[in-house]
């Protein structure tokens, strides 16, 4: 296969993104500002490639590897590229500078991808003037293992373009879900935000502590990890943020104090050695004590029920589909089953009825909001 695709950026998510590219046969140009942020991705690269070939899923590291090229230089990266994704800083003025010279050097390019988590697409096109062949597509973390790609329509996406994206999702051995709006937080952060903030307002307002949260989620719900043991292995720092730039583009919901105090302390979980449980030092990861008892007495639906309104909401006003929902909440959180499919199997009166507990023991009026989807 001759088609080359242009990963710009190689940090945590660039890199990935370029071996799953390479892995699926396409010709990869990596750029970043520096040569040895390069030089690590590349690393890095080898490392996981080790990790592929020792469960047979690739027979030959160097053949993949023959097919990533590195480069310091945008236009040598962009140069007869059939397809960009771009994976740089969460910056609005560095998108746009690479999407305006990726327009300029590359006009008959498929598409021009972004992975930004929390930026519009819309606005990283605005002021393109190929604006229709602007998407998100947004993976996850680690993007070589993570199944799962949001592909969002920004305003001014064509159907072709998205269409496009899917089908090279798909190529790249993902599984692709769409989002038709460009909505803050696209899906799996939506859901997650609203688990988060829940389940972090249930313990400020002392109704459970965060190993009765965290054990009933993962032993009554066959979560894969509690909301506070998650929250510190990602980091509080990111999803903070990543909350903060939701609610300043519209998302209705209030970010939980405790989260925006640990941020301020850099407080951050494993990387910094200490968030909502403590681990042996900076970067060391030690899994919290989670016993299964402790959740006993705590229902796990109390902070669920949001992610259920959240979804209702996501369907009702034709931003995702319901299959898409389930997906996503599958394979970009690691739920035994779709939020959707959780929600009606415990029915979704039994929900309603957490939900509006939830919001009078907060007194947050976003979950009077979300009451409504349910009718
Ligand atoms: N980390 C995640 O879990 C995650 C998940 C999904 C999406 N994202 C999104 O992916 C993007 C990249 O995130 P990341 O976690 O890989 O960040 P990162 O900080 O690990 O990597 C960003 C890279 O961009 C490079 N860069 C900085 N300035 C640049 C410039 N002017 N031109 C080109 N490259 C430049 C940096 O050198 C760095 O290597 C962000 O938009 C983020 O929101 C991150």
């Amino acid at each position: 296969m001759n088609e080359k695709v242009s990963v710009i950026g190689a940090g945590t998510m660039g890199h990935g993104i370029a071996q799953i590219a390479a892995m699926s046969g396409f010709q990869v140009w990596i750029y970043d500002i520096k040569e040895e942020i390069l030089f690590n991705a590349i690393e890095k690269i080898k490392q996981s490639l080790e990790k592929f070939k020792a469960k047979g899923v690739i027979s030959d590291i160097n053949e993949v590897l023959s097919r990533i090229n590195k480069t310091t230089s945008l236009e040598d990266a962009l140069k007869n590229s059939n397809y960009m994704i771009e994976a740089v800083l969460e910056i609005l003025d560095i998108k746009l500078q690479i999407f305006k010279k990726a327009e300029s050097i590359i006009p008959d390019a498929e598409f021009f991808g972004t992975n930004t988590s929390s930026l519009p697409i819309s606005e990283i096109s605005r002021e393109l003037t190929l604006k229709e062949k602007v998407v998100g597509i947004h993976f996850f973390n680690p993007p070589q293992l993570m199944k799962l790609v949001e592909i969002i329509k920004g305003n001014y996406t064509s159907e072709e373009t998205l269409n496009k994206a899917v089908i090279f999702g798909k190529r790249l051995n993902k599984v692709p879900v769409i989002v038709k709006k460009d909505v803050p937080g696209f899906i799996v952060n939506r859901l997650l935000a609203r688990l988060m903030n829940a389940s972090c307002q249930i313990v400020e307002n002392n109704v459970a502590n965060i190993v009765e949260i965290d054990s009933a989620l993962k032993y009554k719900l066959g979560f894969p990890m509690g909301v506070f043991e998650l929250a510190d292995y990602s980091g509080i720092d990111v999803f903070y943020l990543v909350f903060r730039a939701m609610k300043e583009r519209g998302f209705l919901g209030s970010i939980c104090k405790t989260f925006e105090k640990m941020y301020e302390e850099g407080k951050f979980g494993v990387k910094t050695g200490e968030g909502f449980y403590k681990y042996p030092g900076k970067g060391i990861y030690k899994k919290p004590d989670i016993p299964a008892e402790a959740g006993s007495k705590f229902d796990p639906w109390l902070v669920v029920s949001p992610e259920v309104g959240e979804a209702l909401w996501l369907i009702k006003n034709d931003i995702a589909s319901e299959s898409d929902i389930n997906t996503a909440s599958m394979l970009g959180l690691g739920y035994p089953k779709g939020i959707v499919q959780m929600g009606n199997e415990f029915g979704l009166t039994n929900v309603k009825d957490r939900l509006k507990k939830l919001a009078e023991i907060t007194g947050k009026k976003e979950y009077d909001y979300l009451l409504q989807y349910f009718e």
